[in-house]
């Protein structure tokens, strides 16, 4: 058999990761047709999906985030794996969270392959050292930390102008800010009380002054590149996922000797989440034995060890040991299990968790708008009470 799997993995830690995947594959005897669509977020390849399914010839099973799974489910497209869910057992290892988007109307749509968080800073350790700076634990740490990074001429803030990227930074100010329970309101609930508080105007404030760090160059670049500068000390610090781990990884790099790994100050204790899943469509009878090889592959506990390691993401089993894992991957497991403990654990509205996609985009819009100077933090908070009301 053969499958073919839409994807945006294209960056060098990414593809290091889908590696393991198709080389487990392979050792099964499954062909693997490759479908790259570059874009983190997945924008990109959501738009070559539609387009797919229009023409009635769909991938065999495509990346997906969040309630962009609901909105194919809703449209009668996925396939069913409920019988291979409930012969593996998957519904006693997959966090509940997590689950939430693998099904829908009680059947089981897509094999979650790990989970992400948002809420993290990613600093090269020499510069951190050279400067005397240890983690910043508070925003008037880290503010301090950004201006001796800067002033030292280093780029303080390595980041990509592009949507998702800002709201990746958006995610964790918002939860820094207000807290989860705010994050939650606001990006969630999306309660306009929330959105429209003067909390909101601090966040999008602090937006601005975070702007003030990254460097002339920074419009349109990708989040790999933007990794890239920290990589190579050309930068202190990058806000992003930890799929920036598998940068690092995959540069050679070790957290605590080259890099440091640490929560989004004043968000310890909390995980904004996104897991990628793998949903299969409806395809031919000849290709359903790949298909259903391929889920349970991806739900393998010793494949969720070999490819978080790499991916710089963790399991999406509870019943998966961390002990092939790093200090960062180490620390993201504990993190998710008190998190989802304690119930500080929420989706990502920067990564498709927290809200459908028409509200999520229009939380973009006003982002990226703002980040880039075209309102000050007052409009900004009027139009993002707007555009989530008109998008819903
Ligand atoms: C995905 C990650 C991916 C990142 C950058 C996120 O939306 O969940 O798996 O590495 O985008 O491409």
């Amino acid at each position: 058999g053969q499958v073919e799997v839409l994807h945006w993995w294209t960056s060098g830690g990414e593809a290091a990761a889908l590696n393991v995947l198709k080389e487990d594959l392979q050792s099964k005897g499954i062909g693997w047709q490759d479908m790259p669509v570059a874009g983190g977020g997945g924008e990109q390849a959501m738009t070559v999906l539609r387009a797919r399914v229009t023409a009635g010839n769909p991938p065999t099973a495509v990346q997906m985030l969040g309630y962009d799974i609901r909105d194919w489910a809703e449209q009668g497209v996925v396939a069913d794996l409920s019988e291979t869910a409930k012969a593996e057992g998957w519904a006693e290892v997959v966090p509940e969270p997590v689950q939430f988007f693998s099904t829908y109307d009680g059947a089981w749509i897509a094999a979650p392959v790990n989970v992400h968080s948002t809420n993290w800073i990613w600093a090269n350790k020499q510069i951190f050292d050279e400067l005397g700076l240890s983690e910043p634990t508070s925003w008037d740490e880290l503010i301090a930390a950004l201006d001796k990074i800067q002033e030292a001429g280093y780029v303080a803030l390595a980041h990509g102008g592009q949507d998702w990227q800002d709201a990746t930074i958006f995610d964790a100010v918002v939860n820094a800010t207000g807290g989860i329970e705010f994050y939650k309101a606001a990006l969630i609930d999306l309660d306009p009380e929330a959105l429209g508080s003067d909390t909101m105007k601090e966040v999008f404030d602090r937006m601005a002054k975070l702007r003030t760090y990254v460097d002339d160059n920074f419009s349109g670049r990708d989040w790999n590149l933007a990794s890239a500068m920290v990589i190579e000390g050309k930068a202190g610090m990058q806000m992003m996922g930890d799929w920036a781990k598998g940068e690092f990884i995959n540069a050679g790099q070790t957290p605590g000797e080259d890099f440091l790994c640490f929560r989004h100050p004043g968000t310890q204790g909390t995980v904004t989440f996104n897991t990628d899943q793998f949903v299969m469509f409806q395809v031919g009878e000849e290709q359903r034995p790949a298909q259903i090889e391929l889920a349970k592959s991806i739900m393998e506990p010793s494949f969720q060890s070999s490819f978080n390691v790499v991916k710089g993401s963790v399991p999406a089993r509870t019943d998966v040991s961390d002990e092939a894992f790093d200090a960062c991957g180490k620390k993201a497991m504990a993190d998710l299990a008190e998190a989802n403990a304690n119930g500080t654990l929420y989706g990502s509205l920067a990564h498709g968790h927290a809200a459908p996609a028409a509200v999520k985009q229009a939380i973009y819009d006003v982002v990226t708008a703002h980040f880039n100077g075209e309102y000050d933090s007052e409009t900004a908070v009027e139009e993002l009470v707007n555009a989530v009301e008109a998008a819903q």
